[in-house]
């Protein structure tokens, strides 16, 4: 245990492998008393969450400042050790993984984890079908988790659904667009106009930040209502990405008045 420090196992290439990490942080969190010293990696990690991905690279040797972490019982006294004594280790932040950062739908409360120290910044370069990439840049304190393989994944269903139906590409609406991933890619996918919503105004901000990274300047409206308020008409789709769990009736009710063809990712 005594060797478990910053250097052990590290590659010439200054990298270490993930499990290594991972159990230097545990080693960590029992000598501070917030898991018992029969604590092992599956049941009392952290949630870490990489600070960067790019997709198809899926690496198991981590570098510095890559993994932020999610842990209930984190204290000022453990991240600071976090920070100081494991090298890959850039913030740390103190939540429940269970609850959703965000707002869950329009009448619930906006959740944040608390950042207790580092950088919650997370870049996520993602490939898409259409060849080019998409970066969206999110908060991991007060953006939701959902890792890039899963936000990938919808792009695949959102294409393959588009590819397999035939809707005139005039004005789409990403009607839960979040941080801003679907309704970019049917940007780039040739509609002429897309239709940004979201409730959480912390989304929107974030949503107006990846518009201008991927270098989006114009074809689209933003708003900031319930999906249920929206006054729009006249358009040819509609996607619906709910959090898992949501009574959607009502969404997808107002979605089939507005939309000519509706589809929930
Ligand atoms: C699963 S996330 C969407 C993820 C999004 N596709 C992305 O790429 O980030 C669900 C989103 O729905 C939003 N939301 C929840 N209830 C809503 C409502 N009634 N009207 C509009 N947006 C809502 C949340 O703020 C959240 O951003």
């Amino acid at each position: 245990m005594d060797s478990l420090n910053g250097e052990y196992m590290k590659c010439v290439c200054g990298k270490r492998p993930l499990d290594i990490v991972m159990s230097h942080i545990l080693k960590i969190m029992m000598e501070e008393g917030i898991v018992p010293e029969t604590a092992t990696l599956r049941r009392n990690s952290p949630v870490p969450l990489s600070g960067f991905y790019y997709s198809g690279l899926n690496p198991q040797f981590i570098g510095e400042e890559s993994l932020i972490l999610l842990h209930p019982d984190f204290t000022g006294e453990v991240a600071s050790r976090l920070m100081n004594e494991v090298p890959e280790v850039k913030c740390v932040l103190k939540g429940n993984p269970q609850i959703t950062a965000g707002q869950l739908d329009k009448t619930s409360d906006i959740c944040h984890f608390e950042i207790l120290e580092g950088d919650d910044t997370q870049i996520n370069l993602m490939r898409t079908l259409l060849g080019d990439k998409i970066v969206i840049v999110k908060k991991q304190s007060k953006h939701h988790i959902e890792v890039a393989v899963t936000t990938e994944d919808k792009l695949v269903r959102l294409h393959n659904y588009l590819n397999n139906n035939d809707i005139k590409k005039r004005t789409a609406i990403d009607g839960m667009c979040g941080l801003g991933a679907l309704g970019i890619y049917l940007l780039k996918y040739g509609f002429e106009k897309v239709i940004f919503n979201d409730v959480n105004p912390e989304m929107i901000d974030a949503l107006k930040y990846n518009l201008e990274i991927n270098d989006i300047l114009d074809g689209y409206e933003i708003y900031n209502c319930p999906f249920e308020d929206l006054e729009v008409d006249n358009v040819n789709l509609c996607v619906i990405d709910p959090f898992p769990n949501v009574d959607v009736d009502g969404i997808v009710k107002k979605a089939e008045e507005i939309a000519d063809n509706v589809v929930i990712i």
